[in-house]
């Protein structure tokens, strides 16, 4: 016999985002970690520690950016001091591209600080940021719903046997870091006892286990997503997104680093070039490629996201196999935001898109998200009334 339903009233929760805050200008706190180029690092921190960290010029960038359509904003160090500092300003929402400091997750830590003090921010949330750090955990879902990823095997003790279907060469990376942080021309390695050294160099420098994979000897592009499903109901710019999906694919970003300072490889010395520079890759963008695989990479890109549930914008890279096929290297959902100089930034250059309406999209989708904008449609039927 079915059990009896009992029916309860429910008390109303606590008033909700959208009903207490549906101002046009928030107070906007943007949260970032902050590099200094003279700190010299702690023992036993790599010399590349804190590459992925922001210039105080990027912030400023932001902020103006951020302020240009009235809104009011605080920077604020993600650093101990955030939670204080985030509580005394109060923030109608987080403007959030801090990396964190230390631990498994650090990409998660501010996500999951704001989610406690139930504050608005944009961006990927605490489980998408925590996984895309990952790039073994990212793979390893990634192959799970069929997408192509190059052979992988994760290393944490450094001595396991390689398992029989690889061969070289090989790729060997930190799994849980960014920004080309541990990677330069030695991580190809040739055999095993290259193998051994990097495998042993990454765990030990960088404290993590260390991925390898087959080493994917193709063209590198890479791909911004911006938006989600329902983009058009709050973004200031409703025709960039799909019709369809929703969301925009920004133009692919071919990185060609046969004449870099690392050739073959996007290191961290790479990316630390201007474009342009003596040692840099060579940047096209719009890539030039067959409509046939710009469709893929686009596709990819998206499948990327949507799988890993990224929010508002993330980057993924992808190179082709000795094949020509592509294949996802990984997924950043927190990428780097200084005008013409980012990956993302010079892709939305290249379509005409300005710094400023970027930031203010990524600010309004997580603001329509989090209950602090109107639905554009239903603002338009408030208005025929
Ligand atoms: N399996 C691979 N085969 C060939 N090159 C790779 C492979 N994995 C990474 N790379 C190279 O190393 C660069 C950095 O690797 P990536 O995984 O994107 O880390 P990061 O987070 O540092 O950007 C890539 O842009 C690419 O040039
Ligand atoms: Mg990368």
């Amino acid at each position: 016999m079915a059990k009896e339903q009992k029916t309860e009233t429910v008390e109303p929760v606590a008033e909700p985002v959208a009903v207490r805050k549906m101002k046009r200008y928030w107070r906007v706190a943007v949260i970032a970690n902050i590099k200094d180029d003279d700190q010299p690092h702690p023992p036993g921190v790599p010399d590349d520690a804190y590459a992925d960290f922001d210039h105080i010029e990027t912030i400023h960038k932001l902020q103006a950016a951020l302020e240009s359509d009235g809104h009011e904003t605080k920077f604020l160090m993600a650093d101990r001091s955030l939670p204080a500092a985030v509580l005394e300003y109060q923030p109608d929402i987080c403007f959030n591209i801090a990396e964190g400091l230390g631990g498994d997750a650090r990409e998660a830590q501010v996500p999951a600080l704001l989610e406690m003090l139930q504050i608005p921010y944009t961006g990927s949330r605490v489980m998408t940021n925590a996984i895309s750090l990952d790039k073994t955990f990212t793979k390893r879902i990634w192959r799970d719903r069929n997408l192509p990823v190059a052979p992988f095997q994760e290393f944490a003790q450094g001595d396991e046997p390689l398992r029989a279907e690889f061969k070289f060469p090989l790729f060997v990376k930190p799994s849980r870091e960014g920004t080309g942080m541990g990677v330069d021309t030695k991580a190809i390695v040739k055999n095993d006892s290259e193998l051994r050294e990097r495998v042993n160099y990454v765990i030990q420098n960088y404290q993590q286990p260390a991925l390898v994979e087959t080493f994917l000897s193709g063209r590198e592009f890479t791909v911004g997503i911006l938006g989600r499903a329902d983009s058009k109901l709050y973004s200031r710019h409703p025709e960039w997104y799909d019709d369809k999906d929703g969301f925009h694919r920004l133009p692919i970003l071919e990185l060609d680093s046969s004449r870099s300072v690392t050739p073959q490889v996007y290191s961290k010395a790479a990316k630390s070039k201007d474009v342009g520079e003596e040692g840099a890759p060579d940047f096209t963008c719009p890539a030039i490629v067959e409509p046939d695989l710009e469709k893929k990479l686009k596709h990819l890109a998206w499948r990327a996201h949507t799988t890993l549930n990224a929010l508002d914008i993330s980057r993924s890279d992808i190179r082709l196999d000795e094949d020509g096929n592509p294949r996802l290297i990984e997924i950043n959902t927190l990428p780097g935001l200084t005008p013409d100089y980012s990956d993302l930034c010079l892709q939305a250059a290249a379509e005409g898109i300005a710094y400023n309406d970027l930031i203010l999209d990524i600010l309004c989708l997580a603001a329509g998200r989090w209950g602090l904008l109107e639905p554009r449609e239903i603002a338009l039927k408030a208005n025929k009334r």
